[in-house]
């Protein structure tokens, strides 16, 4: 028997960049896409969260929600959010865009305790390159679509992973 059969919560997944606009926002879309699509949204808290404070309560860039809708993805309802050390304590696994959004998040954990949880959401692509998300913020429109690709490979691999951990069931 699985040691998670027990688990009555939600796995909680958080996404996080720098503003919250962007990056994090799409891979919160694109993993809840790939959720619902697996008949696993029951077994999923999913959100998205950013380091910086300067974008709170706005909407996800318009550039990031056309590529998104491009790909068949609604980012409508999100508002973006700062990312707090009660983040750290109540999500399971927590995936940064970069390695400065590492650095930022690892500076709530106060006491040493959730470093566990945080990792580089491009430990799980297939072609991690640098292992960051590039930010599409100043750049063009390519930059979006580049962004669109690395991140659902690797939400893909994430969601397999998770599947696996947990041994989840879809509802299909
Ligand atoms: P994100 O992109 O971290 O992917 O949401 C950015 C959005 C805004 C800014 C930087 C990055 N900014 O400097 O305002």
């Amino acid at each position: 028997m699985s040691r998670f059969t027990a688990r009555t919560t939600p796995v909680g997944v958080l996404f996080v960049c720098l503003g919250n606009i962007c990056r994090s926002p799409l891979a919160e879309g694109v993993f809840r896409h790939q959720v619902e699509k697996a008949g696993l949204s029951a077994h999923f808290r999913i959100d998205s969260a950013g380091t910086g404070a300067w974008h709170m309560g706005q909407e996800p860039d318009l550039r990031m929600r056309q590529t998104a809708l491009r790909h068949g993805i609604s980012l409508d309802g999100q508002k973006a959010r700062q990312v707090s050390e009660g983040d750290l304590k109540t999500f399971d696994h927590i995936l940064v865009m970069d390695k400065d959004n590492l650095h930022d998040v690892l500076f709530h954990d106060h006491d040493g305790q959730y470093g566990h949880k945080v990792r580089l959401l491009r430990e799980f692509d297939t072609d991690p390159g640098d292992f960051q998300v590039p930010d599409p913020y100043y750049g063009g429109e390519q930059g979006f679509e580049g962004v669109f690709q690395i991140v659902s490979r690797s939400t893909h691999v994430l969601l397999h992973r998770l599947i696996a951990e947990y041994e989840l069931d879809g509802a299909r």
